[in-house]
């Protein structure tokens, strides 16, 4: 009895110390050419009516916009073209992931993010066919190379964020609700001024970690220079224990002002660059760029030298 009495004593610890120690297992490790088969290329019409031609992966490969080897991937706008102001828009890449994702761990060790008056680019994730209901976590997004980066959530009706957990980074917004203040969503700014744009690039680019569970979603960035950031996700490991990697810049508890479990289900990760637009186009001129967003875009192809994305890897742990 003793002995009985011990052994599920001993399981009950197990399984309590399993469930608090938050170690991941490497599910999907997307490095150089394998993006290719683990992401589609979305060739749609930009949802945010920006200046840009999404187009398809054969098209991409082609014209050099989408480039695999080794461990580089790259994505990027065209930079040779001049438009003509009644026809499509520049050139760029749109990539989803095949998988999705409940409660994970997603890791972005980028070398290069794009840069250039009227980029908005952004990685992030959501279900596509169930927006706002699946909800959406937007991990690097910004517009004008303005800095700092902001994560944000953006959720269907009953999500709000009247307290935040321990983070370093600044509140933006508390209403996560996407048909609210003109989709702002619940944001949190990171707290380093190279977390963003030529900045960051600046830094060596940098590491971006999402994790999400149903007690929280947090999210963590170090820059590839700065140090600091955890072997364990530099390194791609086969397992990652987010317990080690300090205080992150956005935690979004679950709490009874939003079920996190409810607000957001299977999402894919996706990468977009977008010009103009909604957001990069309509504050054009206040983040210091002059003229005619869309004019600029038509007009100026060498001006989009630094509009990629340079990958090392996108890792997903569960
Ligand atoms: C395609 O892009 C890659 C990465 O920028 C570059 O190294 C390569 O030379 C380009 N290839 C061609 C044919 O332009
Ligand atoms: C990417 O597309 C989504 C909508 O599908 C939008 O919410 C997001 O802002 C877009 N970002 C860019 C950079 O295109
Ligand atoms: C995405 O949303 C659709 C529509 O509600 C749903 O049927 C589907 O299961 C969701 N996908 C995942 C992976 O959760």
């Amino acid at each position: 009895m003793a002995s009985r009495l011990s052994a599920v004593f001993v399981s009950l610890v197990l399984a309590v110390t399993s469930v608090r120690a938050a170690t991941y297992s490497l599910k999907d490790n997307f490095v150089g050419s394998s993006f290719l088969t683990g992401f589609t290329h979305e060739a749609i019409a930009d949802p945010t009516h920006g200046r840009v031609n999404y187009v398809d992966q054969a098209t991409a490969l082609s014209k050099n916009l989408t480039y695999a080897s080794g461990n580089t991937f790259i994505i990027r706008a065209d930079d040779t073209t001049t438009l003509s102001a009644s026809g499509p828009g520049r050139n760029s890449v749109r990539i989803r992931s095949v998988n999705t994702y409940t409660t994970h761990v997603a890791v972005f060790d980028i070398r290069h993010m794009p840069q250039g008056c009227s980029t908005w680019p952004a990685a992030w994730e959501t279900n596509e066919s169930d927006w706002p209901n699946g909800g959406e976590a937007d991990i690097v997004e910004g517009v004008n190379d303005v800095s700092p980066n902001q994560g944000t959530l953006h959720t269907s009706a009953g999500c709000t964020m009247p307290s935040y957990g321990s983070q370093t980074g600044q509140v933006a917004g508390t209403d996560c609700n996407a048909n609210d203040n003109g989709n702002a969503g619940c944001g949190v700014k990171v707290n380093k001024a190279n977390s963003y744009g030529p900045g960051f690039n600046n830094a060596g680019g940098g590491y971006y970690a999402m994790e999400r569970t149903n007690n929280f979603i947090k999210m963590w960035f170090w820059t590839r220079n700065g140090g600091g950031a955890p072997s364990d996700l530099t390194s791609g490991a086969a397992s990652v224990n987010t317990d080690n990697w300090g205080t992150p810049w956005a935690w979004w508890p679950n709490s009874a002002s939003c079920n996190l479990a409810s607000h957001f289900n299977g999402n894919n990760i996706i990468i977009n660059l977008t010009l103009c637009g909604d957001w990069a186009g309509a504050v054009f001129n206040s983040d210091g760029c002059s003229g005619d967003c869309a004019t600029y875009v038509n007009n100026n192809p060498s001006a989009f030298a630094n509009a990629y994305w340079n990958f090392a890897a996108v890792r997903v742990y569960e």
